[in-house]
């Protein structure tokens, strides 16, 4: 969908899903944007109609928070960013980057939250693709397949709730996780996802997508 709407960025403190609320909101969307800490940090720096709600995605009763903060049918956009990467447990990256975004856009789904046709992008990895790897995964890379794979268990079900739900790579970004060698800006990568969103039509419901618009391998 192209004209503003309502979109939620789930884990916006920083990195890219900071750039996405940043985005959205200077082209007159109305964003919800979730982090863990109580206070705004560089969220509260963006002018536009940015509503801030409190999530850790491991937090089943802030999931039920949010679903309840949220406009009935009303979110065109979904975007589940949240993920960690380094210095974490197998359980921890399972919990964090495998659970807890189909958590979320469960209880979205369930809750009666998104608008008809609405747009869910789970935030994946290329490093989760299993596709002409012949090492191991790794635990990071693991969570990440694993949510690929619960996605496309969940996908027939999101397909009749009336969702159009997608997983992505967010390209190799300089962030705190990508660290300053990666390949692209923040802008870049949040540019080209919100391209690849508003471009969304029924017919790319269960696909992984790349940034850039380009097909991922499973
Ligand atoms: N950067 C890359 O090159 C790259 C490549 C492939 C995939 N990705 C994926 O893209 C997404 C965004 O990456 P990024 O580079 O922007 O990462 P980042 O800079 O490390 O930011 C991660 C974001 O996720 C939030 N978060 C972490 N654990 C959470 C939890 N339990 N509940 C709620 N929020 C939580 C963080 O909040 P706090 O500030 O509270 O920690 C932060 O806002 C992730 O899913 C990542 O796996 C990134």
């Amino acid at each position: 969908m192209n004209e503003p709407g309502h979109v939620l960025v789930v884990g916006a403190s920083r990195g890219i899903g900071l750039e996405l609320v940043r985005q959205y909101a200077r082209d007159g969307w109305t964003v919800h944007a979730t982090t863990r800490g109580e206070e705004p940090g560089d969220l509260g720096e963006i002018d536009g109609a940015v509503q801030l709600h409190r999530l850790d995605v491991r937090n089943d009763g802030q999931v039920s928070s949010l679903v309840e903060a949220l406009p009935q049918r009303g979110l065109d956009v979904v975007i589940h960013n949240a993920g960690i990467y380094r210095g974490h447990t197998r359980d921890e990256l399972m919990e964090v980057n495998a659970e807890g975004p189909i958590r979320v856009v469960q209880s979205l789904i369930a809750g009666g939250r998104m608008a008809d046709n609405g747009s869910v992008v789970l935030m994946t990895s290329r490093m989760g693709s299993r596709r002409g790897r012949t090492d191991i995964l790794g635990d990071y890379g693991d969570s990440k397949a694993a949510l690929n794979d619960e996605f496309r268990l969940r996908a027939p079900a999101w397909e009749l709730a009336g969702v159009i739900a997608v997983v992505m790579h967010p390209g190799w970004v300089r962030t705190d996780m990508g660290g300053s060698g990666a390949t692209l800006s923040v802008e870049e990568s949040a540019t080209g996802i919100r391209r690849v969103i508003a471009g969304m039509s029924s017919a790319d419901h269960g696909r992984f997508y790349n940034w850039d618009g380009s097909e991922q391998p499973w």
